[in-house]
């Protein structure tokens, strides 16, 4: 069974949501999925050893979340290369947070990543839910093809 670990990061829970919704999706390709709170990641082995990945943070003065900067330089660390990717982030009215994980995995890690990033105000209305949904299966299509 693949397996996907979904790191997200939140200060009022609003992106945990989002990544507990997008798990559902990607549940739905019979994948195996982990959602872990950005701070319970203290090494690589926490990482490593996943077929897709699926990192998100809220925006906060134009940027992710100070714990997301963290990690991505741990995750650095770690052979993520051409493996599924996805990113997300709950957002007031810029979002830049999603858009900046996405081309870091993109570019840095060299991920095979879905087509764009996720960027939602909430998943408590009827559109964010179906569409953090989505989002899951479209990552969990990429462990399948
Ligand atoms: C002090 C402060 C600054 C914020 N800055 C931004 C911002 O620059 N851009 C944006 O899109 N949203 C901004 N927001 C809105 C948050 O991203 C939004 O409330 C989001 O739902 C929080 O998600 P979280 O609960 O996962 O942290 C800001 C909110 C606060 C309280």
């Amino acid at each position: 069974m693949p397996k996907a670990l979904i790191v997200f990061a939140t200060r009022k829970g609003e992106t945990e949501k989002i990544a507990d919704i997008i798990a559902e999706g990607i549940r739905l390709s019979l994948a195996e999925v982990t959602v872990c709170d950005v701070k319970k990641i203290k090494s690589t082995e926490d990482i490593d050893g996943y077929d897709a990945y699926v990192f998100g943070s809220s925006t906060y003065h134009g940027e992710m979340m100070s714990a997301m900067k963290t990690f991505l330089f741990l995750a650095e660390q770690v052979e993520l290369k051409g493996r599924a990717g996805g990113a997300f982030g709950s957002y007031g009215w810029s979002g830049e947070a999603a858009t900046r994980i996405f081309d870091t995995m993109k570019n840095i890690y060299g991920m095979n990543m879905v087509g764009s990033p996720l960027m939602l105000k909430t998943v408590s209305v009827e559109g964010g839910l179906k569409a953090a949904q989505a989002y899951g299966r479209e990552i969990g299509e990429k462990l399948t093809a």
